[in-house]
């Protein structure tokens, strides 16, 4: 199975640029951020405070995620909900980044991302793929931009969605969430030894995408 590895902060394209590149190679694109958020949404739904690892730990159990692939699409179930569209909102993002900071947690997603490399040819995106989770991954990239335009691309987003955010919050949130993330003791996001770093800061999304098929084929190719 051949496995790529796609990690970087918050709004730097990853999950544009993975799936897209994953309709080109006919591979299956996980987003593994989606498991974090489910569990982010799963404790905000319970009342208990993703960040208070006491309280998350013996929940866990009773947490069921469940990844669906539809024509090429990533499903979020959690239980019998399709949550895919619920685990979206900037409640949840802090929610999923305090939730990944708890060891248990990391645990318990770490299987199952796994698996799913197991019996697919994948291209994965998250934040410790290269690193922890895919560590012999054929292709590791990571993808990164300069905090304000990936707040600015996070912004668009929302505001297409309907969301009603201000810039300042997006990017406040976004600086926070980089941090919790990078200084996290377990699996840090951190570019592992052998990734490829891509820095889209000024270049537009099929300038983004030209750059790492170009850099996917040429990996495959060496192989
Ligand atoms: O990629 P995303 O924004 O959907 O991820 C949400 C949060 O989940 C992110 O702030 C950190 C965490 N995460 C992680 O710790 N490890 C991963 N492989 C993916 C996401």
């Amino acid at each position: 199975m051949i496995a790529i590895a796609i990690d970087g902060p918050a709004g730097a394209g990853k999950s544009t640029i993975a799936r897209r590149a994953a309709a080109e190679l006919g591979y299956i694109y996980v987003d593994t951020g989606a498991l974090y958020r489910a569990v982010g949404l799963f404790m905000l739904q319970k009342g208990v405070a993703p960040s208070d690892s006491t309280a998350v730990c013996p929940l866990l159990e009773q947490v069921k995620i469940r990844l669906a692939f539809q024509n090429g699409e990533q499903k979020v179930y959690l239980g019998d909900r399709d949550v895919t569209g619920d685990i979206r909102t900037p409640e949840v993002s802090m929610a999923a980044s305090d939730v990944s900071a708890i060891p248990e947690v990391r645990k318990f997603l770490f299987s199952l991302q796994q698996d799913l490399a197991k019996t697919n040819n994948v291209i994965m995106d998250g934040r410790d793929i290269g690193t922890v989770v895919l560590p012999d991954a054929q292709v590791k990239i990571f993808l990164t931009a300069s905090p304000e335009e990936r707040a600015e691309r996070r912004y668009e987003e929302l505001r297409e969605k309907g969301e009603k955010v201000r810039f300042d919050e997006v990017l406040a949130d976004l600086k926070k969430r980089d941090y919790n993330d990078s200084h996290r003791t377990v699996a840090p996001l951190v570019p592992a030894e052998t990734a490829i770093v891509v820095d889209t800061t000024g270049m537009t999304l099929e300038q983004s995408i030209d750059k790492l098929m170009s850099i996917i084929e040429k990996k495959l190719n060496e192989n």
